[in-house]
């Protein structure tokens, strides 16, 4: 701990220093000038000017020789049946230059945007890299978004090539990713080609001019590549997030910092060593499997289980199966995982040994304390310090977290920021709370080298989404409060985005899909508190005629969510009512219809300066009702 806490100060009061020794360990083609430029008031922050590198070498080359053998994937597959796949870094290496080799051949080059979308394949980790290899900016697309999601995305970054796969078993569910890019490219005329790995020879339609089967584009592709050169503060990837407002952001990352911070925060915060096994169970299409599955693991030459089914199948010790099977060390999963196993009774851990645990991880969402005790107790036998890992897309690593067995950890909280992370608590007013123990929103007063630099194409929406609400500060959207040993415990989004299942979700993405309803002329979702998702999504649609049959209603307005954004955004509650409670300068209060669909409407507070506070009462007695007898 107190190495910890010198590393802490040192990155405090002499960050170029502490950063700068960090980035040493990397491998460079050319070194920096300076460490750290700019600032949060012109939000033009660099890391690293003027060096120039390739991140790929740093998770490949430069293992070859002492680890080429060395496992960097072991593939788990959804049937545990099948073959595993393990795949050495020397054989990572020789995939994605091939792939490199392969895409540069078909005209793809440095800047250009790549959307992936792909199951959980070595092939998609390959793909990310083959990308980073020539200089092209990787946009992932997580597997479960639907084809207006994808087309949105595509359409945004203004992507000309694409990365999929035919379909993936997950579960016993069929899904044909394929069929689902071909519906959303029909709205994306600057897609040039699309490379389609075969993974289940599924019956799909190869479209000849824009199609490329994945064998056929690595087919003769050398097994070497020269990588190329990036500038640090050159773009790596784009990767969607949702915000207050209908449309999703991209999220964009650099070079260099990323490389650092990534890099960093894995062997730091796991206290990755050198013979463990990490499984992180996330999906490579949101952040977490970007840091935590591809170039965090992969930058300080980790093996790690890529993990292609879900923890229920074919029944709900699968997780242990996988954990027993591979001896895993390091096992990171999320809360709602936590929470549905803890929800099914322990006999599933019948024969199960758990041996091989030696650290577990917890991020996406907050984690209750019953959830920390219960993962603490059954998953790591009260052996293993349990890492609640706080941190977002936006900011590309962990910020506050334990060190695994070095911070006492404490049931949800997520204790200490990690060096160079200065957060700082502010009340409504902007004004920083100084005293320890206190509750306010969170922000970060200095960069760390793995912030996010812009929202893809909209630069003046990075500005004002997070540099805007507080002057000078990086404004996190979480409420947070600190104890009386500095300890932080994150409660949860302080604006209209809705944890559910650890996928970040806009209200605003929600009602725009809802309203899209030939019935429904004005809607709003909150969100309330579930036992085992977190947050669930309550929505009341107010409509031009009273629906007949709530339950086709219901199913119509799901149908919409799953379209327009993926089935993961439907809502749980559907409440049809007259009319939403509004301000006089016709604002929706959401804040009234959360506390009644939380199921606290005495605490809804004073409603008569509203516009219509007839429908209240009205909204009371219909939340009632919804929530005995759930139509969906
Ligand atoms: C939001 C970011 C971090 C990668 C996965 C999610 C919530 C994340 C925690 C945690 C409490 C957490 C926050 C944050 N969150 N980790 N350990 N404790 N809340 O990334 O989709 O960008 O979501 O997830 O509300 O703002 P994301």
């Amino acid at each position: 701990m107190n190495e910890y806490r010198l590393a802490y100060d040192e990155s405090i009061a002499h960050p170029d220093i502490f950063w700068g020794r960090v980035a040493d360990s990397f491998t460079w083609k050319q070194r920096w000038s300076k460490v750290r430029s700019g600032d949060y008031h012109q939000v033009n922050y660099t890391w690293f000017d003027e060096a120039k590198l390739n991140i790929t070498e740093n998770c490949l080359d430069r293992h070859l020789l002492a680890l080429g053998e060395q496992t960097a994937y072991i593939w788990e597959p959804n049937d545990p049946k099948e073959a595993v796949r393990h795949i050495s870094y020397n054989d990572l290496h020789n995939m994605v230059c091939r792939l490199a080799n392969g895409l540069s051949a078909m005209g793809v080059k440095k800047g250009d945007r790549v959307c992936i979308y792909m199951p959980m394949v070595p092939e998609l980790a390959v793909s990310l890299l083959a990308c980073a290899r020539i200089g092209a900016i990787h946009s992932v697309v997580f597997g479960g978004f639907s084809a207006q999601a994808i087309a949105d995305r595509v359409n945004d970054a203004d992507c000309h090539w694409m990365i999929t796969a035919d379909g993936v078993y997950r579960g016993d569910k069929k899904l044909v990713l394929k069929s689902i890019v071909d519906e959303a490219l029909e709205r994306c005329p600057g897609v040039r080609n699309v490379v389609v790995l075969n993974h289940r020879n599924f019956d799909i339609t190869m479209y000849p001019k824009r199609d490329i089967w994945w064998h056929d584009v690595i087919e003769h592709q050398s097994e070497t590549h020269d990588a190329v050169a990036m500038d640090a503060e050159d773009p790596l990837f784009i990767l969607y997030t949702s915000g207050s407002t209908g449309k999703p952001k991209g999220v964009l990352h650099t070079t260099a910092g990323y490389m650092v911070y990534a890099g960093y925060t894995f062997a730091n915060v796991f206290q990755h060593q050198h013979d463990d096994i990490y499984w992180c169970t996330a999906d490579i299409g949101w952040i977490t499997g970007h840091s935590y599955m591809v170039y965090g693991p992969l930058l300080c030459g980790a093996t790690s289980v890529l993990f292609e089914g879900v923890p229920s199948y074919p029944d709900w010790g699968r997780l242990w199966d996988v954990v027993d099977k591979h001896r895993v060390t390091i096992f990171y999963t999320a809360p709602t995982a936590i929470r549905a196993l803890e929800a099914q009774g322990l006999e599933h851990f019948k024969g199960k040994s758990l041996s091989s645990l030696r650290v577990l991880g917890s991020v996406g969402e907050p984690i209750n304390e019953e959830a920390w005790n219960w993962y603490h107790e059954n998953v790591g036998h009260q052996r293993c310090p349990i890492v609640d890992t706080w941190w977002q897309t936006e900011t590309g690593g962990i910020l506050i977290a334990p060190l695994a067995g070095i911070t006492p950890t404490k049931p949800s909280f997520a204790t200490l920021p990690l060096p160079g992370v200065i957060p700082v608590l502010v009340d409504a007013q902007g004004n920083e709370l100084l005293e320890k123990n206190a509750e306010g929103n969170l922000c970060i007063k200095q960069s760390w080298p793995g912030q996010a630099r812009s929202v893809y194409g909209d630069h003046d929406r990075f500005i004002s989404t997070y540099f805007a609400t507080y002057k000078g500060l990086y404004f996190t959207g979480d409420g947070c409060r600190r104890d009386d040993d500095g300890y932080y415990r994150i409660t949860g989004r302080v604006d209209d985005v809705i944890n559910v299942s650890g996928h970040r979700i806009g209200t605003a993405e929600v009602e725009n899909a809802i309203d899209e309803h030939e019935n429904v002329y004005e809607c709003a979702v909150v969100g309330i508190p579930h036992a085992i998702k977190g947050q669930c999504l309550f929505a009341f649609v107010a409509c031009h005629h009273q629906p007949q049959n709530m339950t086709a209603l219901s199913k119509e307005i799901h149908k919409l969510v799953s379209e327009k954004i993926g089935s993961f955004a439907r809502p749980d509650y559907l409440c049809a009512v007259s009319g939403l409670p509004k301000t006089r300068s016709g604002k929706i209060m959401r804040r009234i219809i959360r506390k009644i669909a939380e199921g606290e409407p005495d605490k809804i507070g004073d409603i008569t300066t509203l516009l219509n506070p007839e429908v209240v009462e009205e909204i009371k007695i219909k939340v009632a009702e919804v929530i005995k007898a759930p139509v969906s």
